[in-house]
């Protein structure tokens, strides 16, 4: 197994693409460590006490958005969520003045997701605080991609060397590139299927890093350890890509009979929300080789650790030992500890 030496110093998480393969794996690292903080009694630790973090979301999220929350939350950080729909970008505002104003208020990170591809690039550029890219457009999100990582690697004990198969509507997919990226970096290989409509020219120039592209979902999950399955993403077309819902689900949705080629122990994981019945059958989504739920668990340790590296005073390595349990301000008013 490849060994990797390497903190993260950066300033900004915007894409998975940049990264080294010592900083993914230092990533990973972190979160494995604060994945243990989400199973004590008190789920809360002082590492990010005193820092603030801005929830910028110009979509909709549920996991993603909460995640953020949670994780900042059990840090001790101060957690902003901004809605767009009352904020002053439904009056008008731009992206780049909302953000600045927002900066005007010292936040230590701002987190933001946008239908735009770059928009998070563009705060980075512009501004002064680090900035966290939740999902833009079809271009990345690589918080997902850290957390499926450390779902593979939890229930498989590694990614190098495991064969990959991603399923779906990739052409649309920010999910599909940011785990392209980070798989090929970390050594496994990939292996994608969709509708010719659905995937794109540009993923020609990862087959040199080992991306097989195939017509069918059969080929691609042949004798695949995952089976990744992407979301339909109908908020993103702007023109009919397959002739229908059911079409799709007859050819490219995974039914428990396509696993048979799989790997026997193969795993099924999917970004979320589902489309039950059109890119994967209820049967697989609630089956002993979905993965769906434990990726959201992972979500929070991998935003912990996301949060820990950018927000954090200090960039060294972590030590959950350091941490002992916040106390309740109410409770220590009455001289009592917590914890
Ligand atoms: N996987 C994901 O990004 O889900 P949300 O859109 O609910 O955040």
């Amino acid at each position: 197994m490849a060994a990797f030496f390497m903190n993260f110093t950066r300033k900004h998480l915007l894409g998975i693409r940049e990264l080294e393969p010592g900083e993914i794996a230092h990533l990973l690292d972190t979160a494995e460590t604060f994945r243990e903080i989400s199973k004590r009694d008190i789920k809360k630790v002082p590492a990010l006490r005193g820092r603030t973090v801005i929830n910028l979301f110009f979509e909709p999220s549920t996991r993603t958005r909460t995640s953020f929350e949670i994780a900042a939350k059990r840090l001790s950080a101060d957690a902003v969520n901004v809605s767009v729909s009352t904020s002053s970008v439904s009056k008008g505002e731009t992206l780049s003045d909302t953000a600045r104003n927002l900066e005007a208020m010292s936040p230590d990170c701002i987190v933001v997701r946008h239908s735009m591809a770059g928009a998070p690039q563009q705060l980075a550029r512009m501004g002064t605080s680090p900035i966290v890219n939740a999902g833009d457009g079809s271009h990345e999100h690589p918080t997902q991609a850290l957390l499926d990582a450390l779902t593979i690697r939890e229930h498989k004990g590694r990614i190098e060397g495991l064969k990959v198969a991603i399923i779906g509507d990739v052409l649309h997919s920010r999910v599909a590139r940011s785990n392209i990226h980070l798989l090929t970096k970390m050594g496994a290989t990939v292996a994608v299927a969709g509708p010719g409509t659905m995937v794109p020219d540009e993923f020609e120039s990862f087959v040199e890093t080992g991306l097989r592209i195939e017509k069918r979902i059969d080929d691609a999950i042949e004798d695949a350890d995952v089976v990744m399955v992407l979301r339909i993403q109908r908020e993103r077309q702007d023109s009919a890509f397959f002739p229908s819902m059911r079409e799709y689900a007859i050819h490219y949705g995974l039914r428990r009979q396509h696993l048979e080629r799989a790997a026997k122990d193969a795993i099924v994981m999917h970004p979320g929300p589902i489309n039950r019945g059109i890119e994967i059958a209820s049967e697989v989504a609630d089956g002993n080789s979905s993965l769906i739920l434990d990726q959201v668990t992972n979500g929070v340790a991998v935003r912990m650790a996301v949060l820990y590296l950018i927000a954090g005073v200090s960039r060294a390595e972590v030590d959950v030992d350091r941490f002992e349990p916040v106390e309740d301000a109410g409770e220590k008013a009455q001289g009592k500890k917590v914890g």
